[in-house]
């Protein structure tokens, strides 16, 4: 298999010496053949009786063109010199394009790839790689040199993303471009080893900048995770352009570009568990036995490619002409295209990189690497890898865990997830890395920082967290000689960023690849004008949730959430009530007492000293007490695991639109409970609105989702005590790409049914006379510009509506329109992408572009903030949501606050009363990463609903 024919062997007589290629990934002993007899030995065999010498020349060829290649099989996968020697090159710079200046990076506060080095350093970097990294000094520099003083800003390497689609796939997602998993053709099967993700690429991906501008220099390009074996991964630069005539070449963003191609590193994807289960039919165990099946055929075929070997080595010092006609016959080495990659596993030159969520998944991988001897590199996303850290060590693979920090729930195998699962797979000494599994905007990998930093809120030491996004996949990836470290010898790969790395919203204010700066300083200021960063707050270093022992917290609870019981918070700094008892938007430092609820002292400790007495005493340093929050969630209550239709309401029934008694309410379906409820608690959300589900992942889809709930998400109450404060809170419809369906094919139809329901149902007593006469809230989800003017033509049409979009890409580009049209948003991608069309021009956001909040505000647009997704497990990070839009447009922290309570109120109408509103009290502030919620009080009930809450 996989030796190519030979088409017209004649004319090949005629080519010039030299004019063979010889194909780059295995050279097969034809190709050797042919070059030597037609381009070598002419002369030769033109001179001897042609039949009999070209054939024993011949098996003399092929014999040894496989003792080269058994060679190679032999030959270690190359090693390089660490510690790495300062004189080391960089193999992808080039004199036309390259670095051409040499430039010092002047009093940078560096983590290195492991570490903070203590104090100050100047960084001095050129043709692409750093040259010293030293304590910083204050003297002129000498020699020419661009110098540029950071004044202490914090300075990584570039990030290194280990699990990465883009370039396969390509923004905006096209049909045309979706290159990333094998899978349509069946006949394949779940087994393609044999594929390579460069041979998918599209070196013009709009990602690739975005990526960069995220301080994300270097990724793994893998296949998708369809199959069982989906095929080879190749390590990138994301700097497009980037070869000496700055045309769009897919091997000049390799990041081995200009390394022979033989010594490059290759990764093998492989995936576990769902996919393959759900996308061929087998289970889990008939994939094991696929898989199984595979190894053992390509150990058969290494089997007979060692003994090949063995026989040639001895026939060819012996001469034994009888064996060597043996040996050579069909060929001579034996060899398959299909099985090479998988063969190289087995010789130990391919890094295997698996997808794998559940523990019995990874167990089974393990044995696997047992019986047929590869080693693990690491497993993906692995969301319960933090059950089993002894099993995965146990293994002696030293496998890392390459994993997301907090998205998850969205299918069974994510469903364990932890969110201090960086913290305890730390404890035990396994190595984790976060990656992004970039793919669209959920997974975008210019955010890969934020999950280093989430896991450090959730308790992985600060270090650990950023080497998780450098040194950490940098090693896993045997790339640990050029990336993943800012010392002397590395890639000049580097990124420059505005405050510390682990606080929330760290953008890069410059990223280097190869020693280029790859942002424009006038686009980054630009980007950042609405920026008012103090330098304390750069320099600060953020800290972990704080959290309370077992038994003290069960101690501490119990008498807090008796009935009746007095409680005494002290060391508030800050408030957010607007309540009569509270100082209003205060900062200092109080004390609060409250019995059962109800606030009865809020003032300096002296104030309330008479009032403390035989209360309960909680001591915080910190404190922050804010409104209960509310989110415009996913399916909260409606869907537990989204892919899992058992766990579901179920979808949209297919009906006549224009039939009020058609319409859904998400009332009659929610469930009070589930993981995301204890999400929502360790955040501070109080209350949900959830929409009846439409299912985004089933065919089925409509325009029309139906009529909201309001939910309470303590997990206190039921449906028949006061869990759902609000039953009906607006109507949800969908505009553009999501709204496509059977019944209405195009958007046009879409935009013309809603128009048609709003004219006929005017004067009517039905939700939609309602809806139309404005005494009921109309929710758009919408993305695209134009179909959001077409809202606006909508709402001049029909004055009375009370119109709320909700969506962001294209709100930016009308928010003056929004703004004269009294049109408020509940803005979902304050961090959003171009990943589909129709979201071609969204802002991407600092240090690209301003952010959609800051136009927004500018503008003077009413908005609210949610957050978006394929459920919610992210509805905890709603308040370090609120933080980070604020830090990028200029609002100050009650605006910020606002954003996630008060102006989802208002917008919908939920009529909350500051008296009688939630509230929560934080050790901490839920601006920035670090806060825990200590106490969440009912503000209705006058009942703490949550003390202390945990969620993994
Ligand atoms: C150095 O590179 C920059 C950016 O590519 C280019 O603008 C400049 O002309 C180059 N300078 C020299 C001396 O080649
Ligand atoms: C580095 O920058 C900080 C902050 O601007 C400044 O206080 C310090 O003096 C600088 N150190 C050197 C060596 O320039
Ligand atoms: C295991 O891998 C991690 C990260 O790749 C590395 O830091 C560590 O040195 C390795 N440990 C061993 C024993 O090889
Ligand atoms: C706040 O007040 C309490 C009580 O007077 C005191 O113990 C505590 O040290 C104060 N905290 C700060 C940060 O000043
Ligand atoms: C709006 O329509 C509903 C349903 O017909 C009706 O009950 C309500 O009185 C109307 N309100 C206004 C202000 O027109």
């Amino acid at each position: 298999m996989g030796l190519p024919t030979l088409q017209e062997p004649v004319s090949h007589r005629h080519r010039k010496r030299g004019h063979f290629r010889l194909p780059l990934s295995i050279v097969s002993a034809v190709g050797v053949i042919l070059f030597l007899q037609f381009s070598i030995l002419p002369r030769y065999i033109s001179k001897s009786s042609p039949e009999a010498l070209a054939v024993s020349q011949l098996q003399l060829q092929r014999l040894d063109a496989g003792l080269a290649k058994c060679a190679e099989f032999n030959a270690p996968v190359v090693q390089y010199e660490k510690p790495v020697s300062a004189a080391r090159e960089n193999s992808r710079w080039n004199s036309k394009s390259g670095q051409n200046d040499t430039i010092m990076l002047r009093n940078a506060t560096v983590f290195d790839g492991e570490s903070f080095v203590k104090g100050p350093v100047d960084i001095v970097f050129q043709k692409g790689v750093v040259v010293s990294v030293m304590p910083a000094s204050s003297t002129e520099v000498e020699g020419m040199m661009t110098v540029i003083d950071l004044g202490g800003k914090f300075v990584t390497p570039g990030l290194v993303d280990m699990h990465s689609h883009h370039l396969d796939g390509g923004w905006p997602i096209l049909k045309a471009t979706s290159d990333e998993n094998e899978m349509l053709a069946k006949a394949w099967g779940p087994l393609t080893p044999f594929v390579r993700a460069l041979d998918s690429m599209h070196a013009y991906d709009i990602a690739t900048t975005i990526i960069a501008s995220g301080g994300v220099t270097s990724s793994l390009i893998l296949p998708g995770s369809a199959n069982i074996m989906g095929g080879e991964g190749f390590m990138v630069k994301n700097i497009l352009r980037s070869g000496p005539n700055g045309e769009e070449v897919v091997e000049e963003i390799l990041l081995e570009h200009g390394i022979p191609v033989t010594e490059r590193r290759r990764y093998m994807k492989m995936a576990c568990g769902e996919n393959p289960q759900g996308l061929y039919g087998h289970t889990r165990m008939g994939n094991a036995f696929i898989f199984r099946e595979q190894m053992a055929t390509a150990e058969d075929l290494r089997q007979k490619q060692d003994m090949w070997c063995k026989n040639a080595m001895a026939a060819r010092s012996s001469g034994d002409s009888e064996a060597i006609a043996r040996l050579t016959v069909n060929g001579g080495l034996p060899e398959s295209l299909k099985l090479d990659s998988t063969v190289a596993m087995l010789r130990g030159k391919i890094g295997i990189n698996v997808h794998c969520y559940e523990t019995e998944d990874m167990w089974d991988m393990i044995q696997h690497s047992k019986e047929f001897n590869f080693r693990i590199q690491a497993f993906h996303h692995a969301l319960e890898a933090w059950k089993v850290p002894e099993m995965l060590k146990d293994s002696g693979e030293n496998i890392t865990v390459a994993t997301f920090s907090d998205f998850s729930l969205y299918k069974k195998e994510a469903y364990g997830a932890n969110l201090y699962a960086g913290k305890i797979l730390a404890e035990h000494r396994v190595p984790i890395a976060y990656k992004s599994d970039h793919g669209e905007e959920q997974t975008n990998a210019k955010y890969l920082l934020f999950q280093a930093a989430n896991g450090h809120a959730f308790g992985l030491p600060a270090d650990l967290a950023l080497q998780s996004v450098t040194s950490v996949p940098a090693k896993s990836l045997e790339m640990d000689h050029r990336i993943g470290y800012l010392r002397p010898g590395y890639d000049a790969d580097i990124a420059v960023w505005d405050s510390h790395p682990l606080s929330l919203g760290a953008t890069p204010l410059q990223v280097y690849i190869d020693g280029k700066a790859t942002l424009d300083p006038v686009q980054v200021e630009k980007s950042r004008s609405k920026v008012k960063l103090q330098n304390t707050k750069i320099q600060e270093s953020p800290v972990s949730r704080p959290t309370l022992d077992t038994d003290v917290k069960e101690k501490l609870c119990q008498n807090v959430e008796t009935p009746g019981s007095k409680v005494v918070i002290t060391g508030i700094t800050r408030s957010y009530l607007g309540s009569s008892k509270t100082k209003s938007s205060s900062s200092g430092n109080y004390t609060m007492v409250m019995t059962g609820g109800e606030i009865s002292c809020f003032g300096i400790h002296d104030e309330c000293l008479s009032a403390s007495k035989g209360g309960t005493i909680i001591e915080l340093k910190n404190g922050h007490v804010l409104p209960g929050l509310t989110a415009m969630t996913v399916n909260l209550g409606l869907s537990e695991i989204t892919a899992e239709p058992s766990t579901s309401d179920g979808g949209i029934p297919k009906g006549d639109v224009m039939d009020p008694e058609a319409v859904s309410y998400a009332k009659y379906g929610v469930h009070l409970e589930g993981r995301a409820f204890k999400r929502a608690k360790i955040g501070g959300v109080t209350r949900a609105i959830t929409p009846p589900l439409i299912d985004t992942w089933s065919e089925q889809k409509s325009f029309l989702s139906g009529v909201s709930v309001g939910i309470k998400t303590s997990e206190k109450k039921t449906l028949l005590d006061g869990g759902i404060f609000k039953d009906d809170v607006a109507l949800h419809v969908t505009i553009g790409q999501d709204s496509k369906s059977e019944q209405f094919p195009s958007i046009s139809s879409v935009i013309a049914k809603l128009r048609k329901l709003l004219t006929v149902s005017a004067g009517k007593d039905t939700i939609y006379g309602k809806v139309a006469n404005g005494t009921f809230p109309l929710v758009v989800t919408v993305e695209n510009k134009y179909d959001i003017m077409q809202l606006i033509k909508i709402k001049q049409d029909h004055p009375n509506i009370n119109l709320v979009l909700k969506g962001g890409a294209g709100m930016p580009f009308v928010a003056e329109e929004l703004a004269a049209a009294n049109i408020p948003v509940i803005l979902t991608s304050h961090r959003g992408a171009p990943d589909s069309f129709e979201k071609l021009d969204t802002l991407i956001g600092p240090p690209l572009t301003r952010s959609p909040a800051s136009i927004l505000t500018d503008a003077g647009v009413t908005f609210a903030l949610a957050i978006n997704g394929f459920s919610d497990p992210y509805i905890h990070n709603l308040p370090l949501e609120a933080g980070w839009v604020a830090k990028y447009s200029g609002l100050d922290d009650d605006a910020a606050v606002n954003l996630v309570s008060r102006n989802v109120e208002k917008i919908l109408g939920l009529n909350v009363d500051e008296e009688t509103r939630d509230w929560v009290v934080y050790e901490g502030n839920p601006l920035e990463f670090g806060a825990s919620v200590v106490l969440a009080v009912d503000g209705l009930d006058k009942e703490i609903v949550s003390c202390w809450p945990y969620s993994e």
